[in-house]
């Protein structure tokens, strides 16, 4: 059973010593970031590492990212630091993106899945960034969930998912930006995000030049560049549909009504509310929507709801590419388009 160290302020982080040394030592320590919560393995320790996939119950050929706390340590996990990475570090980092560049020798394979790079980021989160340090080493972490499921916000939905297979939750509380971060290659020139996240399209090219925006619709039969946008994913147990347009309420009222009789869940992007139903508000931005979905997913499942409903009333650009490959994962593409 997971020890669960609360983490409210820069006092409390002495408290983090028994985990960093737990994770230094190859156990699975599961911690916040700005992004979502991390599962977090030392990266130099091939059996920590496996150990992540087995709990995770996560793919073998879905590389990992490595984290670090200080830009310093780049050096060493990659054959060279272009000139594109060192301005994403020096203008972006601490933040929600990561970089895909050459590794070096000492990255086992297990953290890439057998291939020439590894992807690297530095949290904005303090407490991750201290727990690292104290650790001192670098840290393998994917999304803390099981396999599949939406990601965790907050440490009681790490709880859920992993309590008994982790050594130490720390809870800092509700991540603030709430989707994962960015990802962005840059072995190919121009650059190419291969998942969108909380640094924008728009503030990469505005720091890099050129840079191609995440294509999408990544299927199973391609050899996608970042192996987990193909798998199934952030999905609650109930059947979804996404609402956008003009006019979602009608469209919605009229969905209410062929579910009589189910418990049906509609996210709500903070205007109205529907009775008879339950009614989760997400917030009125990009911004809100994306820090409360996976928390709202994850509610709907702890209400057994039959149906899920979900407004989505935003123009897809900036932080809402993101937003909306994530819902759009979630609903399996199931979204409609009301006229
Ligand atoms: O915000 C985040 O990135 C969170 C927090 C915990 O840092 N982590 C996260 O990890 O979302 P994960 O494992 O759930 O997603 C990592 C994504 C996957 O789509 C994976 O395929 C891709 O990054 N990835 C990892 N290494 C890669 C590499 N060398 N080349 C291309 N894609 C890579
Ligand atoms: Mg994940």
């Amino acid at each position: 059973m997971a020890k669960i160290v609360k983490i409210e302020s820069c006092s409390d982080y002495e408290n983090l010593n028994d985990a960093a040394k737990a994770l230094a030592n190859g156990e699975l320590v599961a911690f916040p970031t700005e992004t979502v919560y991390g599962l977090g393995a030392n990266a130099l320790d091939t059996q920590a590492v496996k150990n992540i996939f087995i709990a995770k119950g996560r793919p073998q050929d879905n590389p990992l990212i490595v984290h670090i706390a200080d830009k310093e340590k780049i050096y060493e996990l990659v054959c060279d630091v272009p000139k594109e990475a060192r301005k994403i570090l020096d203008n972006l980092t601490p933040g929600p993106v990561t970089v895909v560049l050459n590794k070096s020798d000492l990255v086992p394979d297990v953290v890439t899945a057998g291939g020439k790079t590894v992807a690297i980021r530095i949290p904005e989160s303090e407490i991750a960034r201290e727990l690292i340090r104290r650790a001192g080493v670098p840290v393998a972490a994917p999304s803390a969930n099981t396999s599949g499921k939406p990601s965790p916000t907050k440490a009681c939905h790490v709880a859920e998912d992993l309590e008994d297979k982790v050594s130490y939750i720390i809870d800092g509380g509700s991540c603030r930006v709430g989707l994962e971060s960015t990802v962005v290659d840059l072995t190919v020139t121009p650059p190419q995000i291969l998942r969108p996240g909380g640094v924008t399209h728009e503030e990469l090219s505005a720091l890099l030049g050129e840079v191609v925006g995440y294509a999408g619709g990544t299927s199973e039969k391609e050899a996608p560049k970042s192996p987990g946008m193909k798998y199934r994913h952030y999905a609650p147990k109930a059947k979804m549909t996404v609402f956008e347009g003009e006019n979602i309420e009608k469209c919605i009222l009229e969905e209410i009504k062929k579910h009589q009789g189910k418990r049906v869940c509609v996210l709500c992007a903070g205007v109205r509310e529907y009775t008879d139903v339950i009614s989760i508000n997400c917030g009125d931005t990009p911004e809100d929507y994306s820090k409360h979905l996976f928390d709202a997913l994850r509610f709907a499942d702890s209400e057994e709801c039959d149906v899920v409903l979900a407004e989505f009333p935003f123009k897809r650009q900036g932080i809402t590419v993101a937003l909306f490959n994530r819902i759009n994962k979630s609903c399996g593409g199931n979204v409609i388009e009301c006229r």
